[in-house]
């Protein structure tokens, strides 16, 4: 910023240093000629009073530059001013590292307002656009700007080849888990539970109210099926082994569709066996602790995203622990999101214990993904953003022609965007858009994106979330609960690994 202002400054030196300049030459070439009888002052322009020499031009060109510096001196301060506003949040409910609780925020009053903290959003400027930053003190590293919806960066070379290295060894040795269970049995029927009539339902799905369900508008609302995930051709093979489907139209007539019951699905589903491939989520993951006593690379990669993301230290040390995911060849994961779109019934998971209210449904707030690559793939794996920087968002219009476009095992290639696979590049997104007064606003439905299928060799990433409560005040009360329990109790901020909801008891790496 400093180097804009400086070449403000010089510009305008520079034009009213142009100016003076030609008014004394020209005065030289006047003085050049023979002596000229002096006259009066009226008389000593010899131009027309309605030409450029007029008085009259004068004063409009002096106004209109006086005006232009003005404007330039105010514009400068405004920069100056909103710089300082930065600066200042950065150092808002910011805790030094050795002390992780002592400057957590204080409690809030209840009268008071409460936006004393505003969150930095980094800007993505245009496609393509390459800012310089510093994240670690011998190298500065260049961030891009891959997209605007999502807001979605890249930096190369965020971890070194010796990190990338040290998460994938931790993550074995701590051993990793698989990252979606097969087909749970037993599960509360949805249309028992929403308490809703197949008419009901038949009517809710029937998009374009023809009074019949075409394939599409099935799978746009039920994708997933137990865990599984479900194309046309095996939504064809379902009415097929029902018999749902008796005129092959690939259409459902309501008495057609009442032959499909949730139990009749479920029970075709388990009778045919389902392989990996078929679930949403084909690979393993585990979860690293990046407080303290944790390894120094992880501690270091987490004040490495603070200062990428600029967000308050206590917001990063409070969030989920590190992920780390394999995918072997032939893993993949289809299109999702990150974090749930938030309603006010709807509770966060982290600051679900500060919550005093009991709510039936959860989601994970994750205001910001930071995803590292720890490896780079042979084949395949790229992360797929398939409706990145689209026009419009239209849910109903990501399946068309039977493509569908989350089905990361065939359409990746149809996606707007893809980020390949590169050892120690981190790619990071907002998930969520600004409310526009400085804190979390609504989920960004651009913000979809999948793993597309490894092709060749294995994949390796690591996902650190931020986790963000868009009520403000829920966020301010679970800093504030976290910062009041006993500091050898609290290694990390985040309170339960978020797959073992049930204990919050873990072995330290
Ligand atoms: C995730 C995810 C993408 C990838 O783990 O949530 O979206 O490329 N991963 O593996
Ligand atoms: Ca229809
Ligand atoms: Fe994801």
């Amino acid at each position: 910023m400093d180097f804009a202002v400086g070449e403000v400054s010089t510009l305008l030196l520079n034009r009213s240093n142009g100016m003076s300049n030609r008014d004394a030459s020209d005065d030289t070439a006047a003085s050049g000629r023979a002596t000229p009888p002096l006259r009066p002052p009226s008389d000593r322009v010899p131009c027309n009073k309605t030409g450029v020499c007029s008085r009259s031009y004068f004063v409009v060109v002096m106004v209109f530059f006086h005006v232009y510096i003005i404007n330039v001196i105010a514009l400068l301060f405004y920069v100056h001013y909103i710089n300082g506003q930065e600066d200042a949040n950065q150092g808002l409910d910011a805790p030094s590292r050795n002390h992780p609780h002592a400057e957590s925020r204080p409690p809030p009053s209840k009268s008071a307002p409460l936006r004393d903290v505003s969150l930095t959003r980094i800007e993505g400027i245009r496609v393509g656009h390459v800012q310089k930053v510093s994240l670690v003190p011998s190298k500065v590293h260049e961030m891009r700007t891959l997209s605007l919806k999502p807001l979605l960066f890249e930096i190369p070379g965020f971890l070194s080849e010796d990190e990338c290295r040290v998460v994938m060894q931790l993550a074995q040795l701590k051993g990793l888990m698989e990252s979606q269970l097969m087909v749970q049995d037993g599960q509360e029927e949805l249309a028992k539970e929403l308490n809703l009539s197949p008419e009901e339902i038949f009517n809710l799905l029937d998009i374009n109210q023809d009074g019949q369900l075409q394939l599409h508008e099935i799978l746009t609302h039920s994708r997933v099926r137990d865990g599984i995930w479900l194309t046309p051709e095996n939504l064809r093979e379902i009415y097929a082994g029902l018999k749902a489907d008796k005129d092959g139209n690939d259409l459902l007539s309501l008495d057609e569709f009442k032959l499909l019951s949730n139990d009749a699905f479920q029970r075709f589903l388990l009778q045919r066996g389902v392989k990996r491939s078929q679930l949403v989520r084909n690979s393993r993951h585990t979860w690293l602790y990046q407080g303290k006593g944790a390894h120094r690379v992880l501690r270091d990669i987490k004040a490495r995203v603070t200062r990428l993301t600029r967000l308050p230290p206590a917001l990063v040390d409070l969030s989920e622990p590190l992920q780390v995911v394999r995918y072997e060849e032939g893993g993949h994961y289809h299109g999702h999101h990150d974090s749930g779109p938030v309603y006010p019934e709807t509770a966060c998971t982290h600051t679900r214990s500060a919550a005093n209210t009991s709510t039936p449904f959860e989601t994970s707030c994750r205001y910001i993904t930071v995803l590292f690559y720890l490896n780079s793939v042979e084949g395949g794996g790229e992360t797929a953003f398939p409706v990145a920087d689209n026009r419009t968002y239209d849910e109903v219009s990501l399946i068309q022609n039977n493509v569908d476009l989350l089905d990361t095992r065939r359409n990746c290639d149809k996606s707007n965007l893809k980020v390949k696979p590169t050892k120690g590049t981190a790619v990071f997104w907002y998930n969520y858009l600004s409310d526009g007064k400085g804190w979390v606003g609504e989920q960004d439905e651009y913000a979809l994106h999948g793993g597309c299928v490894v092709t060749r060799g294995t994949k390796w990433v690591a996902n650190k979330w931020i986790n963000i409560d868009p009520d403000y005040q829920r966020q301010a009360r679970y800093q504030q609960l976290v910062s009041q329990q006993p500091e050898d109790e609290d290694d990390e901020g985040f309170p339960l690994n978020p797959d073992q909801r049930s204990s919050d008891t873990h072995q330290e790496l």
